[in-house]
């Protein structure tokens, strides 16, 4: 399982970009805005220019025509760039049309099996099923991801499972069991799963036992 970053600092993003484990990077209106980032396209164009893999971008529009014609603009800003498009039937409409001018597609706020299904037949090249959302409301989020994992492979759609809306690191060890190809995780999540406290227990004694030989006279 791959692992992006779903944010729109970009402080986390180049801190996660040194640890060399981070191949993308997932935003959304709300990420953005968070950030109090007026320029949108200069925003999603530098986080491209430091993670070279995939960097997901969201419309902002309704409508075939308007999502169209915004997602083809989006598609302009950085060649590693990715369209994220709503799991609506007007979705479907437009990641049919951009699939065939070979745009990329994350297709976002997906929530059933159905969407990622038709998502996939329409050409999506990620589906994101939101799982801390689905829990939030009683589901079990990771439930779906296994779902829409087997169904894809049932079918060998090529389509990537991109499992969003990651809360804690316990749903990124059950997005990697339920066999997800990505999880898109925020900066604290991505810390936390480094983190163990008898990790930093263990270095403290190490280190302590070999200041201790040292000051003995070891070599
Ligand atoms: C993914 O692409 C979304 O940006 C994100 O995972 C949503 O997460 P949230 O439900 O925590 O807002």
């Amino acid at each position: 399982m791959r692992i992006f970053l779903d944010t729109a600092n970009i402080d986390q993003i180049r801190e996660g970009a040194r640890l060399g484990v981070v191949t993308g990077v997932t935003t959304n209106p709300t990420l953005v805005s968070k950030e109090g980032l007026k320029d949108y396209r200069a925003v999603v164009k530098e986080i491209c220019s430091i993670i070279p893999g995939p960097v997901s971008a969201e419309v902002v529009v309704e409508g075939v025509p308007e999502m169209l014609a915004q997602a083809r603009e989006i598609a302009t800003w950085a060649p590693n760039v990715v369209v994220k498009i709503p799991s609506t039937a007007d979705g479907l409409e437009v990641i049919s049309t951009l699939a065939k001018e070979d745009i990329k597609v994350n297709m976002t706020l997906c929530f059933s099996v159905n969407q990622a299904l038709l998502g996939a037949l329409a050409g999506t090249t990620y589906v994101s099923p939101f799982v801390g959302r689905l829990d939030d409301v009683g589901h079990d989020g990771m439930q779906l991801v296994k779902e829409i994992v087997d169904v894809f492979r049932y079918y060998q759609l090529k389509t990537e499972v991109l499992a969003a809306s990651i809360r804690h690191p316990l749903h990124c060890v059950a997005a990697a069991k339920a066999g997800a190809h990505i999880a898109t995780v925020p900066f604290n999540v991505l810390m936390q799963m480094m983190r163990h406290p008898l990790t930093d227990v263990g270095i403290a004694r190490f280190l302590s036992d070999w200041r201790r030989v040292q000051q003995q006279g070891g070599k």
